[in-house]
């Protein structure tokens, strides 16, 4: 998979130079590890600051070894970050009057895709992908039967974050392309994609060790996990593609042209979803089919000065049917995104799945 200038669409760079906005997510990949031991170093200060009153209750030499493996947890995170970004700091010339800028907000994102590569790509996302992507799997090879004329069918997944869910897809003998506007998130799938490890669980990553609450153990912060579970050169790139760009400024204009579109907690971004699902059953074929999962959890709720349409499943259900939808199969069913296993946080949601067809 191959990114280049052309993907950096994302609908929030569009005021600026895309090689700068390029720059500007580059540089907060490379801002991680200052950031993320500045943080560490407050927590280390909070301790120190407790040795006079508390001391002789503290285990203090426990607490040393802690933000110690902690710190150098931290560098082994920034040298994936330096991997996922390196390509581009030497493609591309860094821009005239280029500022670096990075705030916590921004290495606060950078910090969330340590979570997602688990959910994606690694042996202990299993549980998750098992109880969305599999169904999901599973409910389009029962529309498509027949493997040998799989290649025919095309399936688009818009929102796909890592990519895991449209490689399968092309893993099961489809034709398969991803879409993500999240820049952060394409440079690290092309990554995974793309480099061609010399065995799986090649890599290592510590996606927990930023969770200062509901920890039970420190070394469940401490948890390292592997990945690539997989070898992603088994999928030919004729067989599956990631496209950058947002949703609707790719997809308007491709009416009647997909067999499939699948949605996987994806469709709660929209701030409008209305906008969603109209063009989803415009880009539909004649009988093609939308097959959802995922919650409602409006991503734009709350946010001050953004539009957020926050309607129920039964007005998202009456729109799509007045639309064209044909409701053929509807559930809820129970699954997790991203969680930390042993957290003494748990959240689950009760996620809609369904799959409907385009009537005509
Ligand atoms: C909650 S994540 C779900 C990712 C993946 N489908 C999964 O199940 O793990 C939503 C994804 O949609 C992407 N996204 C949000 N709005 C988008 C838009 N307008 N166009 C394309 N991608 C978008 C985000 O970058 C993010 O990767």
């Amino acid at each position: 998979m191959e990114i280049d200038s052309n993907d950096f669409n994302e609908k929030k760079s569009q005021s600026f130079n895309e090689i700068s906005y390029l720059w500007q997510t580059l540089n907060s990949f490379l801002s991680y590890e200052e950031f993320s031991i500045k943080k560490i170093e407050e927590e280390e200060k909070n301790i120190s600051g407790l040795i006079i009153k508390y001391g002789k209750h503290l285990n203090l030499k426990k607490f040393e070894e802690k933000f110690q493996k902690i710190k150098h947890a931290i560098k082994l995170n920034s040298q994936i970050l330096h991997f996922i970004a390196e390509p581009y700091l030497m493609k591309f010339e860094i821009p005239e009057n280029f500022t670096p800028y990075s705030n916590e907000y921004q290495v606060s994102r950078i910090r969330s895709i340590f979570r997602i590569i688990m959910r994606d790509w690694s042996e202990d996302g299993k549980i998750e992908r098992d109880q969305s992507y599999s169904l999901i799997v599973q409910k389009l090879n029962e529309y498509f039967p027949d493997q040998q004329k799989r290649n025919e069918i095309k399936v688009l997944v818009p929102g796909c974050g890592l990519g895991r869910l449209p490689f399968e897809i092309a893993y099961n003998g489809y034709f398969c392309e991803g879409n993500d506007f999240s820049l952060q998130l394409l440079l690290t799938s092309s990554m995974i994609i793309n480099t061609k490890v010399e065995k799986v669980n090649q890599f290592s990553i510590f996606p927990y060790l930023h969770e200062t609450s509901n920890t039970i153990k420190n070394e469940d912060r401490l948890k390292e996990v592997k990945f690539p579970d997989i070898d992603t050169f088994q999928i030919s790139n004729e067989k599956f593609s990631i496209c950058g760009g947002d949703f609707i400024e790719v997809y308007r204009n491709q009416q009647n042209q997909w067999d499939c579109v699948v949605t996987c907690f994806f469709i709660d971004t929209a701030h409008v979803i209305y906008n969603y699902i109209e063009i989803i059953w415009e880009i539909l074929k004649p009988n093609g089919i939308w097959i959802n999962f995922g919650p409602l959890q409006y991503h734009w709720a709350d946010l001050p000065g953004e539009t957020s349409l926050e309607i129920s499943y039964e007005e998202l259900k009456e729109f799509s049917i007045s639309l064209g939808f044909n409701f053929q199969f509807e559930t809820f069913t129970s699954c997790s995104y991203t969680s930390c296993p042993n957290s003494m946080l748990q959240y689950t949601y009760n996620s809609s799945f369904f799959v409907c067809s385009k009537k005509y």
